[in-house]
């Protein structure tokens, strides 16, 4: 934290004293005649809501000219809300700037890297850079924060909204200003921007910071580093726009918790959440699925990754959707039980609230046909009994509040520099994708039923006992020393393909690949080779691989082959290796294998490292178990991962809840139906690793 040292969590209007998991939605009463509202919080003390996110897109609402403002309506709901005891998140509105202050400060719209300005007339049209825009988004801020400081009905600031999600990359010539700006801070001198940059190459030498530009469309490919830094200055932006937000609600209303909503999902790339969340006073995140294969295991690998960046603490569930959204090719609504799946899902992984976008389904606009708790049908609706359903369980759960995600014995780790430059133009391939990788692992390890975290680069490695570090492409020097430590300390590392190629200015290591990481797994490579779309190689292990290969040269004794190519260029050459370190190991994997290719592999490294499912060997692989803590008692959460009835045994404890599920109290039996969930606490045990089975 930066300017408060303890976490904070919401201000609950009845204090703390009953732990409650948060159940609600994003609430936009302004998109409804004033009879509704009463409707709303009826159906809302129904369903057993408790708290909702107001006033996200009511900027021109609050402020209809530059110099009127209307707060009676404000007043009104938030009044409305806290008679009914419904604890309110409130939006600082500005998220979305009204007409009048597009018309009238046009210099607020963001320009595309061709030099084109966007348009008002949807949402987030404005420059992140931008002075005006801050200006005016700040006004509203302060009239806001001065306004609600004392009302008893606030329980946290929720700022903007999804940073970043329309507007992050800007190119406009408040970007370039500010990016030079950022420059100046990271390199100090132009002939350190020189270096870094590479600008021998092309002849791109600087002489002047004025000369400097965003990556904007250009004859050619642009510079390698300069987009990295870039897209490094984008996240920096709109984390610097966060803080002005949050400094003028910390000065007014120092009493208010602060948050604002992440996007931490596969499909969203350009911000380093785990930079952002020293911001804030607690974590919040947005996730929705997207239909295709794995799209259960990415949301646990999203929910996993949002805890480790709020750093074990509980976050808050802002946004999830009860049924279909509106914004993919073709939008699926949920299966029954699939929505209370998915929500305790992100609880298992430590969120204590859970929301939706949004309350009451919008009847104009271009959200109207995306899913909300209560449906355009209304209230005699399977949604929004499932909604009561969930209301329900959730206030079961209350013993869970506060307690954390237990940890690990595997982590995969993340990297957003490696996900940024690894991707790149002008690279050995199109077809790589780093979170896709990443994803593999996690998918291969909950099929063998073994709980894993998906941390961020920068944590505390050493109390794992098995690190997966897949396309770790950027490795500075002090990165690679902390690995070769963990190992050296008798950790198993794994590592794949295009790990370990370049520095933080993205400069190749010399004299083979993977430059540092080379004596650590024994082994050299001198290209690269990969393989087009719909290419594939055998392994002798009768795996197969695709997207990338690579003459794997061994150069030490220690490294042993665990299978080589059996088709393709390299058919004959090792694919993976392992290097004995000790009572640790290296292990390197120069393919891609997909989640059922790593399986095996993994069983291999799990054993090796003395990892092995809290499951029994029926049901591993067909449940995820997740584990809370705080520290007196264990939290497990079974979860089915299968379209299947599944029968778990040997799992003894008192049943918290078990929607889509039966399960006794006492009896060490539990049955889960497609989709069912079964909450149970035990003692806490010292099993982590330890098969019961
Ligand atoms: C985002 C936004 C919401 C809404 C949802 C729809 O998460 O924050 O306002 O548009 O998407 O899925
Ligand atoms: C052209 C250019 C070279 C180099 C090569 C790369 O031939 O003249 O500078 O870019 O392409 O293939």
């Amino acid at each position: 934290m930066t300017e408060t040292s303890t976490p904070r969590w919401l201000r609950w209007p009845d204090g703390p004293s009953h732990p409650r998991i948060g159940f609600g939605a994003d609430y936009n009463p302004d998109q409804w005649s004033r009879e509704v509202w009463d409707e709303d919080v009826r159906l809302m003390r129904q369903a057993g809501v408790n708290i909702v996110s107001l006033a996200i897109f009511s900027w021109a609402r609050i402020q209809p000219t530059e110099d009127s403002w209307d707060f009676a309506w404000l007043d009104e709901v938030i009044d409305l809300l806290h008679a009914n005891g419904i604890a309110v998140d409130l939006a600082t509105a500005t998220a979305s700037p009204p007409p009048w202050l597009s018309r009238r400060h046009p210099e607020i719209l963001p320009v595309t890297h061709r030099g084109e300005t966007l348009w008002p007339g949807g949402r987030q049209h404005w420059r992140p850079t931008s002075p005006v825009f801050r200006e005016y988004a700040l006004r509203l801020v302060t009239a806001l924060a001065e306004r609600y400081a004392e009302h008893p009905a606030i329980a946290a600031w929720h700022v903007n909204n999804e940073l970043g999600c329309h507007n992050v990359y800007d190119y406009s010539d408040d970007a370039a200003r500010a990016f030079r700006g950022w420059l100046r801070d990271r390199y100090r001198s132009l002939d350190a921007l020189n270096h870094a940059w590479g600008t021998a190459f092309w002849s791109q030498r600087y002489s002047d910071w004025e000369e400097i530009l965003p990556p904007r469309q250009g004859a050619a490919q642009s510079n390698p580093t300069q987009q990295l830094d870039f897209t490094r200055f984008s996240s920096d932006a709109l984390k610097d726009y966060l803080r002005a937000e949050r400094e003028i609600l910390r000065r007014i209303t120092p009493g208010i918790p602060v948050t604002t909503n992440f996007m931490v999902m596969s499909g969203t790339k350009p911000m380093d959440y785990a930079s952002w969340a020293d911001e804030v006073d607690f974590v919040s995140n947005d996730h929705y699925i997207v239909p295709r294969e794995q799209s259960f295991d990415e949301l646990s690998f999203s929910a996993n990754l949002t805890s480790n960046i709020a750093g074990g603490r509980p976050w808050f569930l802002m946004e999830h959707s009860t049924s279909a959204v509106n914004w993919q090719p073709v939008n699926l609504p949920k299966k029954p039980g699939q929505m209370i799946r998915d929500s305790l899902t992100h609880v298992a992984h430590g969120a204590d609230a859970v929301c939706f976008f949004q309350w009451r389904q919008s009847a104009a606009g271009a959200e109207k046909y995306h899913s909300a708790m209560v449906p355009h049908a209304g209230e005699d609706s399977a949604v929004y009994r499932s909604v009561t359903e969930l209301g329900r369980t959730l206030e079961a759960l209350a013993p869970v509040v506060g307690s954390e995600r237990k940890a690990s014995p595997v982590a995969i780790l993340f990297d957003w520099d490696s996900w940024w430059a690894s991707e790149q133009d002008s690279h050995p391939t199109e077809q790589l994708r780093y979170h896709q990788e990443a994803l593999d692992w996690y998918s291969a390890l909950l099929a063998l039923g073994v709980r894993a975290d998906v941390v961020p680069t920068g944590r505390d490695l050493s109390g794992y006992d098995l690190v997966v570090a897949p396309i770790l492409h950027v490795m500075p020097e002090s990165l690679a020393q902390r690995l070769i430590r963990y190992v050296d300390g008798g950790g198993h590392l794994v590592t794949t393909y295009f790990s370990g190629i370049v520095d933080e200015n993205d400069h190749a290591w010399l004299g083979g690949y993977p430059g540092p990481l080379r004596d650590l797994l024994g082994v050299r490579i001198e290209e690269f080779a990969p393989l087009l779309p719909d290419e594939t190689v055998a392994l002798g292990t009768g795996a197969s691989g695709s997207t990338w290969t690579e003459r794997v040269e061994v150069r030490d004794p220690a490294t042993k082959v665990l299978a080589s190519y059996a088709s393709g260029d390299h058919a004959g050459w090792p694919a993976l290796t392992r290097r004995a370190v000790g009572p640790g190991s290296a292990t390197y994997v120069s393919t891609r294998l997909g989640a059922a290719g790593i399986r095996p592999l993994l069983s291999e490294l799990l054993a090796s490292a003395g990892v092995s499912s809290e499951l029994t060997r029926d049901v591993a692989g067909r449940v995820e178990l997740v584990i809370r803590t705080d520290g007196a008692e264990e939290f497990w959460f079974l979860i089915n991962r299968t379209t299947e009835t599944v029968r778990v045994t040997g799992v003894a404890g008192g049943v918290v809840a078990s929607p889509n599920a039966a399960a006794d109290d006492g009896s060490d039996t539990v049955t889960l139906e497609p989709h069912g969930v079964v909450v149970i606490r035990r003692p806490v045990s010292d099993t982590r690793g330890e098969s019961t089975g």
